[in-house]
This record gives C-alpha cells, sequence and structure tokens, in this order.
C-alpha cells in the first residue's frame, strides 16, 4: 500500500509517522483493548456487534472515554476512503493512555486511540477446500480472555509454536475442555450432524463471527449447542473448524497428526462458507 494513512489520537497521518509516547500504557502494560472489523464492498461487516464488544472490553478494564459508536464508525469510513480501499480490515487500538510507570490504574487520562487499516489476506477456494492442520495445547492464557486486550503474548508465542511444528495454529485446552484457538473460535460437527461451540465465559472471546455464524447455521435448520467439548469428542467430530473476522472460516483437516473429516474441508463448514458470503455481500 503506497501513501498509507493511519488515524493517531484524532489525526489522520501518514503511516510512517504515528508515533505512541514510550509511557504509554498499552506499550508498558498491555493496558488496552482492540477490535479487527472487516469491511466489504464499502460496508463494515457486524459493525454494531464489533462496537459493543469493544464498548464492554473498555468498561470491562475501566477505561475512561468519551467516545460514541457514530464517531468511530465514522472515523473508520474516512480511514478506508483515504486509503482508497472498498474491501479490508480495520484494527482499531485503544490504550488507557500516557503515564509515568506506576503498578495501579491511573484515573482521568486520555486514552490513545489508534486504527490502522490494510487489505488482508483472503482464502482462495483451494486454501479452503485444502483446509488446515492444527495442533492442540495448554491454554496458558489468563482467565479473562472475553475481554479483547492488547496482552496476547501467551496467544502469538503459541501461534509461533504451531508454526514452528510445522502446522497453521494452535487450538487452546484448559482442564481437558477445547476452548478456542490462539485468534479465533472453535467449532466441531459430531456425527449426529450437531453444530457444537464453546459456551461464551471468561474462558472465550465470544466471536462476532461466531455468534454470526451460529445464527446462519440455525436458520439454515441445522441444530446448534454451545457448550464446551472435549479433545477426544473433537477427534471424533465429522468436520472441525475456526472462525475469525480476518479468515471468516477455516475447515481443520488434522490435528495433533490425526485426519479429521477425511482431510477435507466438510459439508456443513462449506455451506456456512457460502452462507456467511451471502450475508457479507447482501
Ligand atoms: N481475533 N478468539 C480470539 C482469541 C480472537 O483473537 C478472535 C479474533 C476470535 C474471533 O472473533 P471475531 O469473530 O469477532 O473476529 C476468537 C482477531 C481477528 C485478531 O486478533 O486479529
Amino acid at each position: 500500500m503506497t501513501n498509507r494513512i493511519s488515524f493517531l489520537n484524532g489525526e489522520f497521518l501518514p503511516h510512517e509517522k504515528c508515533f505512541v509516547h514510550i509511557e504509554d500504557r498499552g506499550f508498558q502494560f498491555a493496558d488496552g483493548i482492540y477490535e479487527v472489523t472487516a469491511f466489504k464492498n464499502g460496508k463494515l461487516i457486524d459493525s454494531e456487534a464489533h462496537l459493543n464488544r469493544l464498548f464492554r472490553s473498555l468498561k470491562e478494564v475501566n477505561i475512561e472515554h468519551n467516545l460514541s459508536k457514530e464517531w468511530l464508525t465514522e472515523m473508520t469510513l474516512e480511514l478506508f476512503s483515504r486509503n482508497n480501499l472498498s474491501d479490508g480490515f480495520c484494527y482499531l487500538q485503544i490504550t488507557r493512555g500516557t503515564h509515568i510507570r506506576t503498578p495501579s490504574c491511573p484515573k482521568n487520562l486520555t486514552p490513545s486511540i489508534i486504527a490502522t487499516v490494510a487489505e488482508g489476506k483472503k482464502m482462495s477456494d483451494e486454501e479452503f477446500s485444502k483446509g488446515f492442520r492444527v495442533m492442540t495445547h495448554e491454554d496458558i492464557r489468563w482467565k479473562r480472555c472475553d475481554i479483547k486486550t492488547v496482552a496476547l503474548l501467551a496467544s502469538t508465542l503459541i501461534n509461533q509454536k504451531a508454526k514452528d511444528a510445522g502446522v497453521d495454529d494452535a487450538i487452546f485446552v484448559r482442564d481437558g475442555v477445547v476452548t478456542e484457538a490462539t485468534y479465533a473460535n472453535a467449532f466441531i460437527v459430531d456425527a449426529a450432524g450437531m453444530v457444537i461451540t464453546k459456551n461464551p465465559d471468561n474462558l472465550i472471546l465470544c466471536g462476532i463471527t461466531r455468534n454470526r455464524l451460529i445464527e446462519l447455521a440455525k436458520k439454515d435448520g441445522l441444530r446448534v449447542e454451545e457448550r464446551g467439548f472435549s479433545v477426544a469428542e473433537m477427534l471424533a467430530a465429522k468436520e472441525v473448524f475456526l472462525t475469525s473476522s480476518t479468515l471468516i472460516l477455516r475447515p481443520v483437516v488434522e490435528i495433533d497428526g490425526k485426519v479429521i473429516g477425511g482431510g477435507k474441508a466438510g459439508e456443513v463448514a462449506t455451506n456456512l462458507r457460502k452462507l456467511y458470503q451471502e450475508f457479507a455481500a447482501a
């Protein structure tokens, strides 16, 4: 992207000129939250749900602000427009602000707000059909995974561990229950055709794509259950797939070396992907 423009604390600036202070709380404490929202054919996908989750994250970490949904939406659209993009993703991050390093959470700061947009990676039909390989890993994250914080070190380390092991991603397991992948929610389809994904609680991020796909699946007549499932249940499943705003739906065809679903994208995953594409294009 040439002449890339990003947003920093009230200004649209050349990307290479965007810097934050060394004592920004996000930099020193990962004291901030974020959202990633897709933009398709000039339209933000599930914008209201992403904004609701953003406001919830801000509230859960007590970041004071006077932001409105309208202002954030306008700013995001303006950013896509200034970058001449009609498809892509917006990364929006809000930290508590800048303060001399202190172990508690200082009050009355001005939050730092940054946003970037980019085209992002698109998954081809071939990549989708071929599917993805993953490994399981102990969920070593904290117990507030429901907040979309920028404290992503555990996720990045384990995502890298997966790549170093020659697979695409890792699926976290806590106390015998599959939680989610490093940056995506996990679904299985059991032998009876039941679509199952972990119930939302403090141990997973309740994905916007997850919620939308549950709605589309139910509308299409599929049965959906929101509950925890074990690794054994996942390995015995007909289909396993991961969902996120960036890659929508990734069929998993191998877990810890064991082939799932005959080693290719399954029927339910293929159908749900099509339904999501229709929803996003509408
Ligand atoms: N990640 N779980 C985790 C831990 C995530 O980081 C994400 C998204 C999801 C899926 O949420 P959604 O469907 O709302 O995108 C689940 C984003 C894409 C990221 O960090 O880039």
